[in-house]
């Protein structure tokens, strides 16, 4: 039993300990080709997001066991695998190492300049972002991590290759598996064991990869760049526009016009709302105003409803104006009779005093 409390609840992260692996991850890995047989004759394969390093070891032991068994046969290329993180990376014999963000078109062009004119059998990538909290901010960029790594594949996979992603299982997941379905006939969706089941993480293992046809490798996807880029460069089965559909049509009224409230004939009727909040965060203020000595916002607003039927505006102002000085002397004359001398009270009268509901150059009616 090991040392810590991690040691002991964590089967696989003691295991990983004990053969020789970086992370736990390396189980997930080995669990999927034995499922998948995504590692069966692979030669040159693409670590991305690979820090520490466990996926790269699998790579690296698995693609040497191919390698000499090729041997076995016939002639046979050295294996190549390259491994690129954010993080770096303890060396690894026998991979190549890149510090860079794969989401970042540098990054991706320096991947593809590894294998200049080659191309790969497989692509991993178990890319996660540090996780904020924010399920769907996380969710997000995992996605984003997917996609990103999804088009340096397409720069670097070879035909009837293979692709293998973790994939957050999250609402709107079927989009990247329809998205993954344009380049591969075979997407299959999978959890090894060793991945916990508390974690919406999985793995997609795409196979058998086939771009469209005509389809040309671009790294104009916005995603990699924050520079503007001109998608009318795009043309034929490059250019993908997702259709709009319409709902209503022009008999319909506008959303955004002002109408009068007599409209169509129809003589306006003020309804209440259906549910008004139940715990609005203006209520505080309302409590408030409820509690002040001196409410002319009240009295303003029961001018307004008194009034409802006033025949223009200046009528409505001239009587507000009227109710407002009659409030404003109650108020002064019952602030007087209290004998008050506080200052705060003072100055509060003289406020009153001076008050006036709206300022007489407003008034254009
Ligand atoms: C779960 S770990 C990978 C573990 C690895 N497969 C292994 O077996 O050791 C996820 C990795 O994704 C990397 N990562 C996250 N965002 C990245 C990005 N934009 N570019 C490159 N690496 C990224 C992190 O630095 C982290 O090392």
């Amino acid at each position: 039993m090991g040392k810590t409390s991690k040691d002991k609840r964590d089967i696989y992260y003691r295991r990983a300990k004990e053969e020789g692996w970086r992370a736990r991850s390396a189980f997930k890995l080995l669990q999927i080709d034995n499922e998948c047989h995504v590692l069966d004759g692979v030669n040159k394969a693409v670590d991305l997001c690979a820090a520490p390093g466990s996926w790269s070891q699998v790579l690296s032991r698995k693609l040497n066991e191919n390698y000499k068994k090729a041997l076995e046969t016939g002639n046979a290329t050295p294996p190549k695998i390259v491994a690129v993180d954010l993080q770096a990376m303890a060396p690894l014999e026998g991979v190549i190492q890149i510090q860079g963000d794969i989401t970042n078109v540098n990054t991706a062009k320096q991947i593809i300049s590894h294998f200049d004119n080659e191309q790969v059998d497989l692509v991993v990538c178990d890319g996660a972002p540090d996780v904020t909290g924010l399920h769907d901010m996380d969710i997000y960029i995992q996605s984003q991590l997917l996609l990103a790594a999804l088009n340096i594949t397409t720069h670097i996979l070879k035909q009837g290759g293979t692709f293998v992603a973790k994939i957050f299982r999250a609402k709107d997941v079927t989009l990247l598996y329809a998205q993954l379905k344009i380049f591969f006939p075979y997407v299959y969706c999978t959890k090894p064991s060793s991945s916990r089941n508390s974690s919406i993480e999985a793995f997609v293992v795409c196979k058998d990869y086939s771009p469209p046809e005509d389809y040309k490798p671009h790294m104009l996807n916005p995603l990699l760049t924050h520079e503007p880029c001109d998608f009318d460069e795009l043309t034929g089965i490059n250019r993908v526009v997702v259709p709009f559909i319409v709902c209503g049509d022009l008999n319909e009224p506008d959303s955004d016009t002002c109408y009068p409230l007599n409209f169509e004939g129809k003589e306006y009727t003020y309804h209440e709302p259906v549910q008004t909040p139940i715990a609005p965060p203006y209520q505080e203020a309302l409590t408030l105003l409820e509690n002040r000595d001196t409410d002319f916002r009240r009295s303003d607003v029961n001018v307004v409803v008194d009034n409802l039927n006033s025949m223009t505006i200046a009528d409505l102002k001239k009587q507000a104006k009227q109710k407002h000085k009659e409030i404003t002397k109650s108020e002064i004359s019952k602030l007087q009779n209290s004998k008050n001398d506080d200052s705060e009270d003072i100055l509060e009268l003289d406020q009153l005093m001076f008050t006036e509901l709206f300022d007489e150059s407003d008034n254009m009616m």
